[in-house]
């Protein structure tokens, strides 16, 4: 399966590919008549169009393809082509299952601009495919890029690289970029990206990212952080606690050279603690801080969204968004945030 992000994200674009076309859509005959398994990957066929995404995989849109939804409400959120020369007006049950099963192919290319990666589910473990966030970070880096505000950007590090996707964007993008390296907690990540990216230009690294930094500096420092605050936070998993944030916050101006910069994620669930970070190394460091791009997506982490006593500290103290809306429930708003070094 291919999902294809326009560069301004307003539409993500799904091909079925190779078997999936031999499995699922009919395509089980070779051109001389005998019955196949397979196709060829170069084979693939325009299957949905989601528009505006918020989510890689959202279910909600995916069930709007049956005849209870009206055809205003489905024409919002989706586009499918005439599949197989059979046209899907009005939709189909099939077709919202048949979507479904596309989407569990542990195979997913995903491609936004010059840059795709293949991401194997289960393959690497505990390795976050490309998200939301990830092509947000994608969206931001080549707007910069586009203003020239990278040029400069000789030295780049990833923290976190997870699959490899937003390195792999800087070293098709950015024009003067020598040295990449990505370092990740997790030795399966580093595999998973290893896997993906083939430049000489990259070095790769096991272990815990902000003791790497320690004596170094980057021109550009790039960071998809843990992000959910919790009461007694403990950090030791990928998407709680904020202490990656707030380090390098309070460190730009000793990771980064002059006119460096960090592009870092930060999430209404911690623009608190962030926008406190900020006015205080404000006080001693030469820095600004901006937004480039945001984006409101449903909080889709389930052992967060599951846990009544975590999600109403969120709804208290930290702007979780209650409201049912587009088919979700609990919502946030990411924001890639550019911190740079005036110095
Ligand atoms: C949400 S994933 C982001 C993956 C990728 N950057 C993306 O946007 O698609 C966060 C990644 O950060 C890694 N991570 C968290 N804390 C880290 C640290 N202190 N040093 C290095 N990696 C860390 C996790 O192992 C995980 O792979």
């Amino acid at each position: 399966m291919i999902m294809k992000f326009t560069d301004d994200l307003s539409e993500m674009i799904v091909h079925a590919q190779g078997n999936e076309l031999a499995q699922l859509f009919a395509h089980d005959t070779t051109d001389s008549g005998e019955r196949t398994y397979t196709q060829p990957d170069s084979k693939t066929m325009h299957v949905i169009t989601f528009k505006n995404p918020v989510l890689v995989t959202d279910n909600y849109k995916i069930n709007l393809l049956t005849p209870e939804h009206s055809k205003e409400t489905r024409d919002q959120h989706v586009f499918v082509p005439n599949i197989n020369g059979i046209s899907m007006d009005p939709p189909h049950s099939v077709l919202r299952d048949v979507v479904h099963k596309l989407f569990e192919s542990p195979k997913k290319t995903t491609i936004y601009g010059n840059t795709q990666l293949e991401f194997e589910q289960g393959k690497f473990n505990s390795v976050w495919g490309p998200s939301i966030d990830t092509l947000l970070f994608c969206n931001a880096i080549r707007t910069e890029n586009i203003k020239g505000n990278l040029d400069h950007v000789k030295r780049a590090i990833e923290i976190g690289p997870g699959s490899g996707f937003i390195s792999k964007y800087l070293l098709n993008n950015l024009p003067n970029l020598e040295e990449m390296t990505l370092i990740d907690l997790n030795e399966e990540s580093t595999n998973c990206a290893r896997e993906s990216i083939d430049d000489p230009r990259t070095i790769f690294e096991v272990g815990d990212g902000l003791k790497y930094l320690e004596k170094r500096k980057f021109d550009l420092i790039v960071c998809n952080p843990p992000y959910i605050p919790r009461m007694d936070s403990s950090d030791d998993n990928p998407y709680e606690g904020i202490r990656v944030l707030e380090y390098l916050i309070r460190n730009t101006t000793t990771h980064t050279t002059p006119g460096g910069i960090i592009l870092t994620n930060v999430s209404s669930l911690c623009e608190d603690y962030a926008r406190e970070a900020i006015q205080q190394t404000k006080a001693y460091q030469k820095i600004t801080a901006e937004y480039i791009k945001s984006l409101d997506v449903p909080l889709k982490v389930f052992n967060v969204a599951f846990n009544k006593k975590w999600t109403e500290y969120l709804k208290d103290k930290h702007h979780l968004i209650d409201r049912y809306k587009n088919g979700h429930s609990f919502w946030q708003t990411i924001n890639i945030a550019k911190i740079q070094n005036c110095e």
